[in-house]
């Protein structure tokens, strides 16, 4: 299994080569047989040499990798993102990435929440234009077009994921009173896959009093389903109530091909770029949803239980209340774990060897 990291930009460069060791450590003590390669791509080539997402690049991936695990992008030298939208939303929607899991913890209740987010239509379709008049816009179109098939596709995987995990409640966000095209494509097919899943119990809410309701009181909340843009806004409100950007990942996910990019939810973070002080551990929890994907649940736990250690320690970063770095974050991380996998909950049998 061969990944292709992508640092990207900002504190993406930062965070990324701090949890390769943890990756590499689970590699090896765990026998995953996982090799990497870093790839360049972000603001810098695209300054240089106008490239994004490189020609080739979708064809390279699904030829010779599974995953993709991405820091993150964006450069105040690109206001407009386009080196960004190129690259991110080039890979999401090139490789049919359509399912966007991103999990999140309310800090009040300590129960986690399964938000999924459509990733590749809506308001993100690209569909859209400008007309300039004497060099100023006069007018702008970004169409939210959904289609039938992928708004089915998305549902089902995401109902079938809450279901298999025991979940018995689930919302879809949508906006139907303003935007009642795509909002009752939304009702209607999520009431149809409803169906399908007896022990889910399904509820509609529009998305403005929906994100008044989670900021309240989070705990009728079990799994989320939405729209692109909602989901999106939402999973910032998500890593608010769980303590900060510094903490959510997400996986976006082909379920038919299996292919995935993961990702922390955070951006590029100019405000805090260079100082050192980017928590890494959004990004190290990114890496546990690609290992579990990947069908590694015991390195993943082993990372999740080391992780859940460090951030009690004084090495965490500011935004945990620590006093810590990026890099002291994760020595501690490493610290743990190879105090964890020298108790022995180890490892595939004889382990330590690669396959
Ligand atoms: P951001 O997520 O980069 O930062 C928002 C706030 O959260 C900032 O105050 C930042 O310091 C803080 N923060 C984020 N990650 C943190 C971490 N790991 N540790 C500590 N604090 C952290 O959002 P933004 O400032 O609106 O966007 C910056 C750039 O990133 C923009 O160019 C935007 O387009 C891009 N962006 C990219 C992605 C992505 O690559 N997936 C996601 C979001 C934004
Ligand atoms: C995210 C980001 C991206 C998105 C941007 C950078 C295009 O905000 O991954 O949450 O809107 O999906
Ligand atoms: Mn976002």
């Amino acid at each position: 299994m061969r990944i292709a990291v992508v640092p990207g930009d900002g504190i993406g460069a930062e965070v990324v080569p701090t949890v390769l060791p943890a990756l590499d450590l689970l590699n090896d003590r765990f026998g995953l047989g996982i090799s990497h390669e870093t790839f360049g791509w972000g603001a810098e080539r695209w300054l240089a040499e106008g490239v994004g997402l490189p020609p080739g690049a979708l064809d390279l991936l699904t030829a010779e990798y599974g995953a993709v695990l991405l820091g993150a992008l964006g450069d105040p030298r690109i206001p407009d993102m386009a080196h960004g939208r190129d690259i991110l939303l080039g890979l999401r929607r090139g490789l049919d990435l359509y399912v966007n899991h991103r999990p999140f913890t309310p800090r009040a209740t300590g129960r986690s929440i399964d938000l999924f987010r459509e990733n590749t239509q809506g308001l993100y379709s690209g569909v859209g234009g400008t007309i300039t008049q004497e060099r100023r816009t006069a007018v702008a179109i970004d169409e939210c077009v959904y289609t039938r098939d992928t708004v089915e596709k998305f549902l089902r995987h995401s109902l079938r994921t809450l279901s298999d995990q025991g979940r018995e409640r689930v919302t879809l966000i949508h906006k139907s009173n303003a935007v009642p095209n795509t909002g009752r494509l939304w009702q209607e097919v999520f009431r149809a896959e409803l169906a399908h899943f007896p022990g889910l119990r399904g509820s509609e809410e529009y998305v403005d009093s929906f994100c008044y309701h989670l900021v309240r009181d989070p705990s009728p909340y079990e799994g989320i389903v939405a729209p692109n843009l909602f989901g999106d806004i939402v999973s910032d409100i998500g890593a608010a109530l769980m303590g900060g950007l510094g903490l959510t990942a997400s996986a976006s996910i082909c379920p038919e091909t299996g292919f995935g990019l993961f990702e922390p939810v955070h951006g590029s973070a100019p405000d805090i770029a260079g100082l050192g002080t980017a928590n890494p551990y959004a990004t190290a929890v990114t890496l546990t949803l690609m290992l579990d994907h990947l069908g590694h649940p015991a390195a993943s736990s082993a990372l999740r239980r080391s992780l859940a250690e460090a951030v009690r320690s004084d090495a965490a970063t500011p935004d945990m209340g620590g006093h810590g770095t990026t890099g002291s974050f994760m020595a501690e991380v490493m610290r743990q774990l190879e105090k964890d996998l020298a108790n022995g909950i180890d490892a595939v049998p004889g382990g330590g060897s690669h396959g």
